[in-house]
């Protein structure tokens, strides 16, 4: 089965308005691809060379997604990118002088010649290494092209779209007309060895096909090209590699090629380097100030590209996994814009240079647009509910910033996104021995606010929170343990002398604090609002946020809060009764993203019925989960945390989008890319559910998972608060009694410790973050 071009196109949907300009958008090998009007969103100027907007160029087609130079991977690109697209092929040659475009010399890498041809392969001196596999000098072209197919090379990509793309001839690429079109030559020392002259192929291919750019890290090949296009505008470019690697036709390193930058002038136009070489990244993956790379090249004449651009390869800290913030640190710089990035995700690229550049002080104008609702303030770049996370979380654009309220032991309500103390504190440390279970709360030990006095807790340190860290992405480990708690009383003075337009305050554990533990949670919550005059204003929205309804009920007596039900677990569909139920105590609700639309494997599979359900009954959805991590992001949008964004907001018409990235989610609604009625020539596009697993090899698909169950009435109506104990000063209140597997009275001794230890370090490790 082979993709249908149309399809390609079929995969991108956004909102009813952007499926106009959907349609609008030529497809792949229309002739009107080939010169697009070069309008662009914004006229800003661009310190580029020319001064034109930057390049995206796409290596091997969409290859963040597909098997790389597939001819789909091509396609794709071009459909889902800006029309001035480039494409990228690496250029291999065959043992009968054909070109087919791999990144690697060795096929192995990226198709499945190893099991068409399983005794085939050879070892080959390659620049003075040895090298062992199948190479495409050993194979005619048509047995390349007939039984071998292109594989997903990169483990953490989708391997759903392997065998059932063949590999790509160069002119079968060249024949998409994309608006440019640039070849890379790897190696052509090695070919010449083969008895293969890549110039050669080059000069007769140019008769038939248009090569704007001709890039290599071998100087000879590109002295020996130059000058031999005549009128043609095609343009050499010499790639760097790595600085210590080795140029094969002058033996010099790149790092001291680089040193005269003077003589790349006499034969190329331009250079295409690794993107460390302009933003260095120190051992600690944190961005070290740019070289002077971009300018003097400028100053020369020379074109600047920069590669090894990818979504799903964070690169440094400073980014916060955003991966439009690492383009627009290059193209978007006030001194500088490299001229081109070569990625392996063209629409994000794309979206960076006609969505977001130049875009710093607008205003997030559209009225119509979701509220941006902090999740523990800016936690994603510092410790969740710190002073730090909350100045960052205003500073980014926040609409709307949170506080989860907890309780000491002595009373004190405070900003933290658990009563457990383990995951956002550093009490494992210092508390371990008042570790104890209690079932209501949670299944795992835990450290409890309740059980510590507030000037305990104000003894730890923050400590930011890693719900990827099994995936090794960590968050900003510069500022680990940095910032300070606040007590709600503290949350609400920086909240009204703040530009946020409103708070949210989240109630959790009510009847238990009330029961078991004495705290009047929902008391100390209206009496801080009350003393802080939030009852009475109308500057700032107040969002009362809980699971419990009766908690809800409490603050129905002020006209001047909005109440937000926060549905606990996923869900596919709601109740009539359900929804009838949640608007006697709601004006919204708090949703996972998963329960707008679901998902399967990284793959999203459809729209759920939540979203009408809910605002049928003018419910105000909030939605909670989106995040910039590329592993949390489904494949459908392509490990872009923008495009899942637009998929919820132009897409489904989420209310609230809550986020511990509010920098990022600014972004996007800073950009006249968010206003799917700006009818703009690129714009970022949500996915429709379902139709990338739909492409895929009906053989490979996983199993489909069980549909999230539907929301009932029952799960809904909470009883009423129970009463408030007195509990006398001097009793035991943390007494880890409650524990089921510890009876009280039990004399705790070594093993019972070291137990304890094992549990609490067991939940710390399984602590969901959901
Ligand atoms: C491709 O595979 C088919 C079936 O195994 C075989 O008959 C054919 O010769 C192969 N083609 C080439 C070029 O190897
Ligand atoms: C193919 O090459 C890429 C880039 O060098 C590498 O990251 C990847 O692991 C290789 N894949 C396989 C299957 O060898
Ligand atoms: C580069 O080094 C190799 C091996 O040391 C040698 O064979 C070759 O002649 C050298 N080439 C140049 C241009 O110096
Ligand atoms: C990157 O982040 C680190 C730590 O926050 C900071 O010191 C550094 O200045 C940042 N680098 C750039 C280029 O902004
Ligand atoms: C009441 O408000 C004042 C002034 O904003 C503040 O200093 C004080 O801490 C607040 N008290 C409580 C109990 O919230
Ligand atoms: C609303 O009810 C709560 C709890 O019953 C109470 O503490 C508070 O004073 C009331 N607020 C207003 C504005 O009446
Ligand atoms: C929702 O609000 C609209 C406009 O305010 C109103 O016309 C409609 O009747 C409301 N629907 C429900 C179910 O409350």
């Amino acid at each position: 089965m082979m993709w249908h071009p149309f399809l390609v196109l079929l995969l991108l949907h956004g909102a009813s308005a952007a499926g106009d300009q959907l349609a609008a958008q030529p497809a792949p090998g229309d002739p009107a691809n080939a010169k697009p009007a070069a309008a662009r969103p914004q006229a800003a100027k661009w310190k580029t060379l020319s001064g034109n907007a930057p390049l995206v160029i796409a290596r091997g087609g969409f290859s963040g997604i597909f098997p790389e130079s597939s001819q789909f991977a091509y396609q794709f690109a071009l459909a889902s990118s800006l029309k001035e697209t480039v494409l990228l092929c690496d250029l291999q040659l065959t043992k009968d002088g054909a070109g087919i475009c791999l990144s690697d010399l060795k096929l192995d890498n990226s198709t499945t010649i190893s099991s068409v041809f399983p005794k085939r392969d050879t070892t080959y001196s390659v620049n003075g290494q040895s090298l062992k596999g199948w190479f495409s000098v050993d194979f005619t072209t048509d047995e390349l092209i007939s039984n071998v197919t292109t594989i997903q090379n990169i483990f953490s990509r989708p391997s759903l779209f392997d065998g059932n793309l063949p590999v790509s001839l160069l002119q079968e690429i060249s024949g998409f007309h994309p608006y440019q079109f640039w070849l890379n030559v790897q190696y052509d020392m090695f070919y010449k060895e083969h008895k293969l002259d890549p110039a050669k192929f080059i000069l007769t291919a140019s008769e038939k096909m248009d090569f704007d750019y001709i890039s290599s890290p071998e100087i000879g090949f590109l002295k020996s090209l130059n000058g031999k296009f005549g009128k043609a505008k095609t343009k050499l470019i010499f790639r760097f590699l790595d600085a210590d690697a080795v140029e094969p036709s002058t033996n010099q390193t790149y790092s001291s090629i680089l040193k005269s930058l003077t003589a790349i002038k006499s034969f190329a136009s331009g250079i295409l380097v690794p993107k460390s070489y302009i933003w260095p990244v120190n051992k600690d993956k944190y961005l070290e100030s740019a070289t002077t790379l971009v300018t003097d090249a400028h100053n020369l004449g020379l074109e600047v590209h920069a590669y090894n651009f990818a979504n799903d390869q964070p690169a440094s800290y400073n980014y916060s996994f955003d991966p439009t913030a690492e383009y627009l640190q290059f193209i978007d710089h006030s001194d500088f814009s490299v001229d081109g990035v070569l990625t392996d995700f063209p629409s994000t690229a794309s979206t960076a240079v006609a969505c977001l550049a130049h875009n710093k002080d607008n205003a997030a104008s559209n009225k119509k647009r979701p509220l941006i609702i902090t999740r523990n303030g800016a936690s994603g770049v510092f410790a969740g509910c710190t002073d730090l996370a909350y100045q960052q979380a205003v500073e980014d654009g926040a609409d709307i910033i949170d506080c989860s309220v907890q309780m000491s032991k002595d009373g004190v309500a405070f900003c933290l996104d658990s009563a457990d103390l383990v995951g956002d504190t550093t009490a494992m440390d210092s508390f371990m021995s008042r570790s104890a279970l209690v079932p209501e709360i949670q299944k795992n030990n835990g450290i409890f606010s309740f059980d510590l006095t507030w000037s305990e807790i104000e003894s730890l340190k923050p400590l930011l929170a890693n719900p990827f860290s099994s995936t090794n992405l960590v968050r900003n480990p510069a500022a680990k343990n940095q910032g300070k708690f606040m007590t709600l009383a503290k949350f609400l003075d920086f909240a009204k002398t703040s530009t946020v337009s409103g708070i949210l305050i989240s109630i959790e554990n009510a009847p238990y604090l009330a029961s078991k533990k004495g705290l009047d949670i929902v008391n100390a919550v209206s009496s801080a609002l009350i003393n802080a005059s939030y009852d009475k204003q109308t500057t700032q929205k107040v969002l009362i946020q809980s699971d419990d309804t009766s908690v809800l009920s409490t603050f129905k007596n002020s006209s001047s809060y909005k109440r937000v039900f926060k549905v606990g677990e996923t869900i596919s569909d709601a109740s009539k009764s359900a929804v009838d139920e949640i608007k006697k105590y709601a004006d919204a609700v708090v949703v996972s993203k998963t329960s707008l639309i679901a998902s399967s494997n990284s793959f999203l599979t459809g729209f759920t019925a939540v979203r009408d359900k809910m605002h049928a009954a003018n419910l105000s959805i909030y939605v909670l989960g989106l995040r910039n991590e590329f592993v949390s992001i489904p494949f459908d949008c392509f490990s872009d945390p923008l495009v899942e964004m637009a998929t919820y907001a132009a897409g489904l018409g989420v209310d609230g989008i809550i986020t511990e990235y509010p920098a990022t989610v600014s972004a996007y609604f800073r950009s006249p890319c968010s206003d799917m009625e700006a009818n703009l020539p690129f714009t970022i596009l949500g996915v429709e559910p379902g139709s990338l697993l739909k492409e895929a090899q009906p053989e490979v698909l996983p199993p489909a998972q069980a549909p999230a169950p539907a929301l009932d009435a029952v799960d809904i109506v909470d009883p009423p608060l129970p009463p408030v104990v007195k509990i006398s000063e001097t009793a035991p209140v943390a007494a880890p009694a409650s524990s089921p597997t510890q009876p009280s009275g039990q004399p705790a001794n070594a093993a019972n410790a070291a137990l304890c230890l094992l549990t609490v370090m067991l939940s710390f490790i399984y602590l969901s973050y959901q």
